[in-house]
């Protein structure tokens, strides 16, 4: 199992999650059981990757057949860009609770700051592009709020927000976020964010925390597909062999020493084991330094359908 961080809250929250994002359907609903009774405890879905409702059968059915309660694991969801007008949110998160089959969710976060014009449904899984819109963050974030106020999230906090946006809301927020989760790999460290956010103790997770190395994204992503996979990176592969480690560990385990959340992805079984395998070694000073010379600032997500968006969150360096 996973070692805890207690949240700016006081709530607590397992250092490594189960990324779902692109696990294959027809395997999404085993992997979910198998990573349970591996041990994992926090998973991490959110309303675009329409697999919520699998999410909550498997979760449903596993925690029936077993003694697992609730209160052990930690579920986390974010909010489609098309909900973030004030009155759209608590109604979202509404959805995606009666799709995940549960009363509260752990985590409830902004998914990213680019509003999209509202629909007045909720599609099984949404497609992109959307029209742009604009929502002033401080009216979701007093949303987000409400939801914790009405008991359907225990903490809210962000996804892909740059500092000023993450300061813009906290200057008026009457709970400030628990969590930021943005990209965060070797390649791309995320050390000036980290700096900021530990400076409002604000947390701060690692989605593609391998470096997401085999993403095949829409049309206009698909430059990333030329992306160096980091697990076979020369440096990775010398410090895993003298810890007797696998590459992948070493990444995970790399951010996880500096105290983040990791979100790897997985669906086999043998390295979903090895990813949740990182709180038993320690890697030292020299190696966390020597790791730090693969970062070239390469970002993997620009996600530039939003380039225009006036809340294009990666103008700004952090
Ligand atoms: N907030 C956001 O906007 C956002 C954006 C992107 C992602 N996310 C979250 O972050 C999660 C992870 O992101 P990601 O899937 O793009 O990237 P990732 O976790 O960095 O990489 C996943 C890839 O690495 C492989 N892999 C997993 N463990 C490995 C290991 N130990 N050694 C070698 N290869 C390994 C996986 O293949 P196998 O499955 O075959 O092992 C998969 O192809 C997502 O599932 C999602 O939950 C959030």
């Amino acid at each position: 199992m996973a070692d805890c961080i207690t949240l700016n809250n006081g709530h607590r929250i397992p250092q490594v999650a189960l990324g779902t994002s692109r696990i294959s359907p027809e395997k999404l609903e085993v992997t979910i059981k198998r990573a349970l009774d591996m041990g994992y405890r926090h998973i991490d879905t959110a309303f675009f990757y329409g697999n919520e409702t699998v999410i909550g059968k498997a979760l449903q059915e596993y925690m029936e057949s077993t003694n697992l309660s609730r209160q052990e694991v930690f579920i986390t969801t974010k909010l489609f860009p098309t909900y973030m007008k004030g009155s759209a949110v608590g109604p979202a998160l509404d959805e995606s609770l009666r799709r995940l089959r549960l009363d509260y969710v752990d985590l409830f976060l902004i998914h990213v700051p680019c509003a999209m014009k509202e629909l007045d449904f909720y599609p099984e899984k949404p497609t992109q592009p959307m029209d742009f819109t604009s929502v002033d963050l401080r009216e979701t974030w007093k949303a987000m709020e409400e939801t914790i106020y009405r008991g359907k999230a225990r903490s809210i906090g962000v996804s892909s927000f740059n500092a000023k946006q993450l300061d813009y809301i906290c200057k008026t927020a009457r709970i400030r976020p628990a969590v930021s989760q943005v990209e965060a790999h070797a390649r791309f460290p995320q050390k000036k964010l980290h700096e900021f956010c530990k400076s409002r103790n604000i947390l701060l997770e690692a989605f593609c925390p391998l470096g997401s190395p085999f993403f095949i994204g829409p049309k206009e992503l698909n430059k990333i597909q030329s992306r160096d996979n980091l697990v076979e990176h020369p440096i990775i592969m010398d410090i895993a062999a003298k810890y007797k480690r696998t590459p992948g560990q070493i990444l995970l385990r790399n951010l996880a020493q500096r105290g983040i959340v990791v979100i790897p992805k997985s669906e086999n079984p043998q390295r979903m084991k090895e990813n949740l395998q990182i709180s038993s070694f320690s890697l030292s000073e020299a190696d966390m330094n020597h790791i730090d010379e693969i970062d070239n600032g390469e970002r993997r997500f620009v996600i530039s359908w939003w380039k225009d968006h006036p809340e294009y969150p990666f103008h700004e360096e952090f």
